[in-house]
């Protein structure tokens, strides 16, 4: 049986066989929480990115009603002066809770609210059993002795199996640390039928006993939790002193917010506007995870959308739905992708709502993107902090007034990764059966040109063809190998079509396309290959 984890396992492989995705400095042991994009990946990246600035910015989709709306870019520095992290309240709350394992030759940290328990409870569906567990839960306390001899009676493990593991929900928790995962000796302890739970170390449950450190399993070796601020610091100048300090940006959205006013006087403006940046990103992650789902340094596209207080929540519906339909429609299926409001204690305090877009990757349900109506929060700390007015005179309703913005924030690199989780597709009937449908407008190569093999002249008609075939899409050229295997490569590339020269084509002009979704086979004119692609690619 295939498990989540083995599908993962052969993602991560297939992209660094093919050069998709590299761990940083490999040559030296790699640095964790940081990763190279290869010759395939740097293409994929570049294409989501440029899909996304193109369906955004250049030309976004009608807003609500019919309204037409502006929408330009920025590309603002990485390191901004200290004082925009100190307005922003990053340089005073950006930080998590973590925890340190004190065991000798550990001494790992976790991020507190993502170590989860997870357990094996010995209740199933039999009411007597479940009478039982309730009957010890509660006399743990007061009659540990009397609960250990009631639950012997029972024959129920109690305090039940219970292991620890780093994972972003009780959901991928229990995805990773499964029944099947437990080791024989595990096994032996739970007596069927039981219930499989897990919950955040906060919520231990009282009777557990001492967490366990997730990496060594020691039990009672965790530190309380404190707060890390999760901020890259630099020095700039010679000195390396506190007035030197500044930090690598945490979000591209501070140099919007600080731009604010320099792009509305510039660039003939009006509200409501949306200002874009694509950019690096730095986070001093406590334990970078799952790939490169939660790097140190990362990719975000980000939009600020300023708007009149008034017309927040219209344009954050708008917004909400535009970028859950974005993912969709370049390929992530709809049962895959969640939409997910967030409940109103789990807004930050700036947030007068938030809605996740989340993908069911192989470690379970993840963030891909959050859009939040942020209120005049940003703009109002930096006019506090700077002193600057950035309030903006709307000439159609006379009115002064600090806008509201509504953010869709999303991660480049935790999209890349989703697009090739989704594309990833085993097929048994195929000779190598790895292959990726991207959707076309991501693939990293849009066309092959083979020569069926390199001689009797066939490499003479298909060199031009692929010249020709190169000045519009992103193409390659092989004329090594077997065609079966030359096929092959391509489907792991997600190559949606190849084009095969034989010795047909010296008789009657025609090439061979090959279709990388179903195998299939046609033949077209020679002189089509171009106009073939346009047609279905629609690009
Ligand atoms: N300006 C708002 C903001 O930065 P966020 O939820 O902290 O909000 C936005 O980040 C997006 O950036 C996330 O939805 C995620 O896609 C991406 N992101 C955040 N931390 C990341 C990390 N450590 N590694 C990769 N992507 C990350």
């Amino acid at each position: 049986m295939t498990t989540q984890a083995d599908t993962m396992e052969k993602i991560v492989a297939l992209c660094r066989r093919r050069g998709f995705i590299f761990g940083s400095s490999e040559i030296y042991g790699g640095i964790g929480g940081f990763w190279d994009y290869g010759p395939l990946g740097t293409e994929l990246k570049r294409n989501i990115k440029e899909a996304w600035w193109n369906d955004m910015v250049r030309n976004p989709p009608v807003g609500p009603n019919g309204t037409e709306f502006q929408m330009v870019g920025v590309d603002c520095s990485i390191i901004m002066n200290p004082k925009v992290w100190e307005a922003s309240g990053h340089v005073g709350g950006f930080s998590d809770p973590m925890v340190a394992c004190r065991a000798e030759g550990c001494k790992r940290l976790f991020r507190d609210d993502k170590v989860f328990l997870v357990g094996f409870i010995p209740v199933g569906d039999d009411p007597q059993r479940e009478e039982a567990f309730e009957e010890i839960q509660q006399l743990r306390e007061q009659d540990p002795t009397k609960a250990r001899a009631l639950a012997r009676q029972a024959e129920l493990n109690d305090p039940p199996v219970y292991l620890a593991v780093e994972a972003d929900s009780e959901e991928s928790a229990k995805i990773e640390i499964s029944y099947d995962s437990l080791s024989n000796t595990q096994k032996r302890r739970i007596t069927p039928p039981f219930q499989h739970v897990a919950y955040p170390l906060s919520r231990k449950p009282s009777g557990w006993g001492p967490p366990p450190c997730p990496a060594c399993g020691t039990r009672g070796s965790l530190t309380e939790p404190r707060q890390f601020n999760l901020m890259l610091q630099t020095h700039i100048g010679a000195l390396q002193d506190v007035a030197s300090l500044a930090y690598l940006r945490p979000e591209t959205a501070q140099g919007i917010f600080a731009n604010f006013k320099n792009v509305i006087d510039t660039s003939r403006v009006k509200l409501p506007l949306g200002i874009a940046q694509i950019g690096k990103a730095f986070r001093n992650e406590i334990n970078p995870r799952n790939y490169t789902f939660r790097s140190r340094e990362f990719e975000q596209y980000e939009i600020e959308f300023f708007c009149h207080p008034s017309e927040a929540p219209m344009w954050y519906e708008f917004w909400r739905d535009v970028r859950h339909k974005w993912y969709v429609d370049l390929g992530l299926q709809s049962e895959k992708l969640r939409l997910r409001e967030h409940e109103g204690d789990e807004l930050a305090h700036y947030a007068k709502s938030c809605a996740d877009v989340e993908y069911d990757f192989p470690f379970g349900l993840s963030e891909l993107e959050g859009i939040a109506n942020r209120t005049d929060f940003d703009l109002k700390a930096h006019i506090e902090k700077s002193g600057k007015d950035l309030s903006y005179f709307d000439d159609q309703r006379k009115e002064r007034y600090v806008p509201y913005v509504i953010e869709p924030s999303g991660g480049v690199d935790r999209s890349v990764l989703a697009f090739i989780t989704e594309a990833y597709t085993v097929d048994e009937n195929r000779a190598s059966p790895e292959l990726m449908m991207f959707h076309p407008r991501l693939s990293p190569i849009k066309a092959a040109v083979f020569p069926l093999v390199a001689k009797d002249g066939l490499p003479e008609i298909a060199e031009p063809i692929y010249r020709e075939v190169k000045k519009r899409f992103p193409c390659q050229y092989d004329a090594k190998q077997s065609i079966g295997k030359r096929y092959a490569r391509m489907d792991e590339a997600g190559t949606p079509f190849c084009f095969t020269i034989d010795g047909q084509t010296k008789e009657d002009g025609t090439v061979t396309v090959r279709d990388r979704n179903d195998a299939s086979q046609i033949r077209i004119d020679k002189s089509r290959c171009v106009e073939y692609l346009h047609d279905k690619l629609s690009l």
